[in-house]
């Protein structure tokens, strides 16, 4: 089964999928080493990765957790999407010196929930979970629950953030 976890940059990806014993794959360090970086974003100052290309890198590797906010495209079984409130997001994008404009990018796209929609046009098993609060151990056990098929209260849906833009104005 390929499970593919996704979210904004800043939800806690990585610091997650560093705990799920096993075969992760970080998808930008795949594609590097697979040479799916084409052309280079000159605006978001980052490499574009070929997703077609990835594709076809992956095409033998249906159990695996792929990780990295565009893992959602790669023909998942099921999603799983991380949320965080968009000020909390905020703060974990400042610290990595992200620019205003970059943040604020990343920001609105959180409370608009992008990569979910994304996600279900795609997939019909796509899960939602919240991770503004530190509890990894908890992040971990609701991703086993969801993995077992019992994860019903964390379908998509679960998480609105909509809310929070009004807080901008
Ligand atoms: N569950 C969490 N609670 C609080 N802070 C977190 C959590 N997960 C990640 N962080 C912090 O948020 C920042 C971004 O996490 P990271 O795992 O790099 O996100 P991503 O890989 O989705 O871009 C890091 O500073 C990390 O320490
Ligand atoms: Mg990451």
């Amino acid at each position: 089964m390929r499970i593919c976890i996704t979210g904004t940059p800043g939800t806690g990806k990585s610091t997650i999928s560093k705990l799920i014993p096993g075969k992760s794959i970080d998808l930008n360090e795949f594609a590097r080493e697979n040479g799916c970086l084409k052309g280079y974003d000159r605006k978001r100052r980052v490499r574009v990765v070929d997703i077609q290309c990835l594709k076809e890198k992956l095409r033998d590797l249906n159990d695996a957790i792929l990780v990295g906010h565009y893992s959602h495209l790669l023909d998942c079984h099921i999603v799983i999407v991380f949320r965080t409130n968009p000020s909390i997001l905020e703060k974990r994008l400042r610290e990595r010196n992200y620019t205003q404009e970059k943040i604020r990018e990343n920001m609105e796209a959180e409370a608009l929930g992008i990569i979910t929609q994304e996600a279900l046009e795609l997939c019909r098993n796509v899960y939602e979970i919240d991770t503004t609060s530190s509890d990894e151990g908890k992040i971990l056990n609701i991703i086993e629950k969801i993995i077992e098929g019992k994860g019903e209260e964390y379908r998509a849906g679960n998480i609105d953030y909509t809310e929070e833009i009004l807080k901008w104005y």
